[in-house]
Parts: C-alpha cells; sequence; structure tokens
C-alpha cells in the first residue's frame, strides 16, 4: 500500500514517537525520520520500505540541510519529549522541543511550500490555551501549573512550543498546525479514543491516554484531510474512551 503523503518526523525512536512511525509506514506513507541513533528506532522497521533514516543532532543541523529534509514533506510531525532523568529534566537542553518547533516552522517557510505543511506537535495537558480559553482549570490548577513551569524546564519548554504554533495563528500561507495534548500517558496500543476542544479533567483527577491512540489521531491528521479542516489551529485534548466518567 503507498500514499502521496511524505512525513519528516522528529522523537520517531521516543515511546509514542516510534508507535506513530510504524502506523505511518503501515499506512504507506513516506517517512524522513531525524534521530540521534538508528539504532534506536523500533526493531521491525529497519529497511522498511519508504523509510529514511537521518542521523544527525535535530538543534544542531545546519539550516541548509534541515531545509533539504523538510523540502517536500506535507507535515511534520514532533513527538521529541525530555529523557525522564535528573539530567534529562534539569539539563540542557532546556527548550528541546520549542527549539524543535522553531526551527521546523523556519525550515518549513524558508521551502515556501504551495500548499501549507501540516505541523503536528505532541503536546500535553499541562499546555493552555491561550486566550484563556481553557475555562475547565481552576485557579488552584493554574497556579499549581505556574510553578511547575518556573521549576521544571520540560514544562516550560511544552508551553513555549504550543504558544509558538499559537503564535503563528491560522492564517499562515506556508504552516498550519495541531499541537495534540494528550493526558497521562500509558504504553498500550490503539484503542477507542475521544477528543476534545478543552480540558475534560483536572491535574489532579487525570485521565489516561494511550500512546497507540496518540499515534493514531497524529497519524488520521497527516492522512486525512477532513481530520486535518476539524482540528487545524486547535489543541485538542485525546483521552482514551474507557476512561471518561471514571
Ligand atoms: N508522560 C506523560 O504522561 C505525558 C503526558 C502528556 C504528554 N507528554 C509529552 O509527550 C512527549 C513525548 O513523550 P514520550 O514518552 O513518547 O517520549 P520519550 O519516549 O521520552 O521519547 C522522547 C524522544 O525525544 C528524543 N530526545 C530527547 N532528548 C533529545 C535531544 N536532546 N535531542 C534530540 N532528541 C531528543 C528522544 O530521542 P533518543 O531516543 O535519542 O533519546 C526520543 O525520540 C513529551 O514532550 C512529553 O512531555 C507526556
Amino acid at each position: 500500500m503507498t500514499s502521496q503523503h511524505t512525513v519528516l518526523l522528529v522523537g520517531g525512536t521516543g515511546r509514542t514517537g516510534g508507535r506513530v512511525l510504524q502506523q505511518l509506514l503501515e499506512r504507506g506513507v513516506a517517512v524522513r525520520a531525524i534521530v540521534r541513533s538508528a539504532s534506536r528506532l523500533p526493531a521491525d522497521v529497519a529497511g522498511r520500505p519508504g523509510l529514511t533514516v537521518i542521523e544527525a543532532d535535530l538543534l544542531a543541523l545546519n539550516d541548509a540541510d534541515l531545509l533539504r529534509h523538510a523540502r517536500g514533506c506535507d507535515a511534520v510531525i514532533s513527538c521529541l519529549g525530555h529523557t525522564i532523568s535528573l539530567k534529562g529534566i534539569m539539563g540542557s537542553p532546556h527548550y528541546l522541543v520549542a527549539g524543535a518547533v522553531e526551527r521546523l516552522c523556519h525550515a518549513i517557510r524558508e521551502s515556501r511550500p504551495e500548499v501549507p505543511v501540516k505541523f503536528i506537535l505532541m503536546s500535553s495537558v499541562s499546555v493552555n490555551r491561550s486566550g484563556g480559553l481553557d475555562t475547565y482549570r481552576g485557579a488552584f490548577d493554574r497556579f499549581f501549573m505556574w510553578v511547575l513551569r518556573g521549576l521544571v524546564p520540560p514544562a516550560r519548554d511544552n508551553q513555549r512550543a504550543a504558544d509558538i504554533l499559537q503564535g503563528i495563528g491560522t492564517g499562515d500561507p506556508f504552516v498550519q498546525w495541531v499541537a495534540v495534548r494528550p493526558d497521562t500517558l500509558l504504553e498500550d496500543e490503539v484503542t477507542e479514543y475521544s477528543l476534545h476542544e478543552g480540558l475534560v479533567s483536572t491535574l489532579f483527577k487525570p485521565d489516561s491516554t494511550n500512546m497507540g491512540n496518540v499515534a493514531h489521531f497524529m497519524c488520521e491528521l497527516a492522512t486525512d484531510q477532513a481530520v486535518w479542516d476539524d482540528w487545524a489551529g486547535k489543541l485538542p485534548v485525546i483521552i482514551n474512551a474507557s476512561t471518561i466518567g471514571e
């Protein structure tokens, strides 16, 4: 099975990103994956037709090379995240996700695509929509997140990354975007899930989201124009259907 799509993927060696990669290849999508080490990719993707692996440090890649990798892609997916260790959380780069969003959006713009490129960011329910639109979050949750962003670099990074996209808005001729907000991640595969424009639970009574479901929705966004049209310029919250109302 082949499709007309080409996706540039960053974070493809991660737990969610690996699932995105597998699901894209199953759909016949051509994937360019920028990874620090190809040996960390899921074992069953090596040598698969349609996959191009670029071994490089994304934040150190020069502009010309990044532009070359971005040119001709109709979607870019970021599943980057800070390694869960003291060094990964508190060490540099503090702005891994936001830095990648900034560089990739710049490369997309430089490539001057005829049709806007779809930028799909793996974000988090800890991230707020601008303009106070996430009314479900009460004053205590908001205060807690404000403190967390002050103390924990990844929380600040995720908000900054989403703010860069929200700053682009919806009328850009070269970049359109969706920031997907999962709740507590589970290392499980695709099940039924639901999508919401705003938050549906508090930080202290969280829902769950399978990584497989995040990957499935990201692949739908990249390959189904109707799904894209529903969510472009938004920060959908994705949660497992089975957790609703628990
Ligand atoms: N944990 C949760 O419950 C939860 C909930 C909602 C949202 N999120 C967000 O979801 C995102 C992804 O989560 P995940 O668990 O799927 O991620 P993960 O398994 O930790 O994967 C992280 C990815 O980022 C890459 N990476 C890390 N540091 C890097 C660096 N300095 N330069 C280049 N690449 C780097 C890793 O590459 P290597 O393989 O080379 O290390 C890997 O591909 C994160 O942003 C997280 O904040 C998490």
